[in-house]
C-alpha cells in the first residue's frame, strides 16, 4: 500500500545523516554518535530497592492511571529542588508539572504557542529533536550562531526583528547539545533582555544542568525572570536514568494549564511508577553524592577523550573543552568535506554525528561533528580517536 502522510510530518525528513547513524547500532562500530549517559552512572541497586518497596507497599497507586500534572509528591520534590539548586521556580509566579522527559516540554510548548508559519529562534547548531519538534508543528526555525561566548546577540536581535511572527527563543545555556558550550552570564542576561524588548518567551532547556564537572554553576535565565517569560525545562534523564522518561516544566500557570490540556491528549500522564521512583530518589538518596559520582565519571571520560585528541589529532581539526555535559564539538578546516569525513570514519567503524544534523536547513557543507564521551568504553575512546585522527590525516 502507498501511504500519504500529513505535511506536518512530511516536512521532517530523514537524511544521509541517518544512514551514518544507523550503523552506530552495529556493535562492532565505536559509537561516538550516541547521546546517552554512561550506563555506569545509573544507581541500579537503589532503583531496584525503590521499585520493590513501591510495588510492595503501594502497588495500586503505582499501576493505576494518574494525574496529568504528575505525581503530587514528585512535583513538590522537583519544586523544592528548583527553588534550592537552580532558582528556577518562584512560588509567586510559577507552576510545575511532570512531563515525559524534557523532550515533551519542547513538544508541548511548541504545540500550545506556535501556529503554522510562526518562527522559533534557536541556537545554531542546536538539539536535533527540538528542531524536528518545531518543524513538525509547521514552525519556521531561525538559527542564531553560537560559540564559546554563547549566542551572537546582534544576530539574535536581527533574527527576532526580521522573522515572521517569532514566538520564542529556544536555548540550552548549560553544556549545550551538540557543542558543549556554556552560555556566559552576560549572554543569559542579553537573551532575556531581547525577549523582554520584543515580547517573546524563552524556552530554557537545562537537560544537562547537573552534569557540571568543571567550573562554577551560573544562574539560570529562569532565575532572572520576574514576569513569567521564561519556560524552564528540566530532566531526570542525565541525573538518574533516561529510560524512565521523566522531566518537568516550570512556567507561568497560564502556560502550564494549556500544556496540561495538550499533555492530556498526548500521553495522558507520565508513567506513575517511574515518577514514584524519581520521587524516592530525590527524597531518599544522597543526591549531591550521586551527582559527584556521575560528574567524576564524566570528567574522567572527557579528560580521556581530550587527552587522546591532544595526543593524536595534532592540530588537524579543532575541538571544544566542555565544562560539563556529554559532548565534544570538533571542527574540520575549511575546504574539508565533513560528510565525506564522517562517511569515511564510519566505514572505518567509528560513528560521529555530522554537524549538518543540528541545523534545520539543508545546507550541505558544514565543518563540524559531535563526539560523545560518556558512553563508549575507555578502550573504544582510545581506539576510536586514533581512527578519527587517521581519517583526518588523509583529508586535512
Ligand atoms: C538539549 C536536550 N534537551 C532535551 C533532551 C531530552 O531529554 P529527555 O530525556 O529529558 O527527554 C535532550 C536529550 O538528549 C537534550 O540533549
Amino acid at each position: 500500500m502507498n501511504y500519504s502522510f500529513s505535511d506536518r510530518i512530511g516536512g521532517v525528513k530523514p537524511s544521509a545523516i541517518r544512514e551514518i547513524l544507523k550503523l552506530s547500532s552495529d556493535p562492532s562500530v565505536i559509537a561516538f554518535s550516541a547521546g546517552n549517559p554512561s550506563a555506569d552512572s545509573f544507581p541500579k541497586e537503589e532503583i531496584e530497592q525503590f521499585a520493590s518497596e513501591i510495588l510492595g507497599t503501594t502497588p495500586v497507586l503505582a499501576l493505576q492511571y494518574g494525574l496529568t500534572e504528575g505525581y503530587a509528591p514528585l512535583r513538590e520534590a522537583l519544586k523544592a529542588r528548583c527553588r534550592q539548586v537552580y532558582h528556577s521556580f518562584d512560588d509567586g509566579i510559577d507552576e510545575l508539572i511532570v512531563t515525559t522527559g524534557a523532550q515533551q516540554v519542547i513538544d508541548l510548548l511548541t504545540k500550545v504557542i506556535c501556529n503554522e508559519g510562526d518562527t522559533v529562534i534557536a541556537e545554531g547548531p542546536s538539539f536535533v529533536a527540538a528542531l524536528s519538534s518545531f518543524k513538525s508543528y509547521g514552525a519556521e526555525v531561525r538559527q542564531v550562531a553560537i560559540d564559546e561566548d554563547g549566542m551572537d546577540l546582534d544576530e539574535l536581535e536581527t533574527a527576532v526583528k526580521t522573522a515572521r511572527n517569532p514566538r520564542f527563543i529556544y536555548c540550552i545555556p548549560n553544556f549545550q547539545n551538540p557543542t558543549g558550550f556554556t552560555m556566559p552570564l552576560e549572554k543569559r542576561v542579553g537573551v532575556l533582555n531581547i525577549a523582554r524588548k520584543y515580547n517573546l518567551l524563552v524556552l530554557e532547556d537545562n537537560a544537562y544542568g547537573d552534569i557540571r564537572f568543571k567550573g562554577e554553576h551560573l544562574p539560570t535565565i529562569k532565575s532572572m525572570d520576574d514576569e513569567g517569560r521564561v519556560v524552564y525545562a528540566g530532566s531526570m534523564s542525565k541525573l538518574l536514568a533516561p529510560g524512565l522518561r521523566v522531566g518537568f516544566v516550570s512556567a507561568a500557570p497560564d502556560l502550564i494549564s494549556k500544556m496540561v490540556v495538550a499533555k492530556q491528549v498526548g500521553d495522558v500522564h507520565t508513567p506513575v511508577l517511574n515518577q514514584m521512583l524519581c520521587h524516592s530518589f530525590l527524597t531518599r538518596s544522597d543526591v549531591p553524592e550521586h551527582i559527584k559520582r556521575i560528574n567524576a565519571l564524566c570528567l574522567r571520560k572527557s579528560d580521556l577523550m581530550l587527552s587522546e585528541l591532544d595526543a593524536k589529532v595534532d592540530g588537524l581539526f579543532k575541538y571544544t573543552r566542555p565544562q560539563g555535559g556529554l559532548f565534544i564539538w570538533c571542527t574540520l578546516p575549511d575546504g574539508v568535506d565533513m560528510m565525506e569525513f564522517s562517511g569515511r570514519a564510519v566505514r572505518q567503524r567509528v560513528a560521529v554525528v555530522p554537524g549538518n544534523a543540528f541545523y534545520a536547513d539543508d545546507v550541505a557543507r558544514r565543518q563540524s561533528f559531535r563526539l560523545n564521551f560518556s558512553s563508549p568504553s575507555d578502550e573504544n575512546i582510545i581506539e576510536g580517536v586514533g581512527i578519527l585522527a587517521e581519517v583526518a590525516r588523509g583529508m586535512c
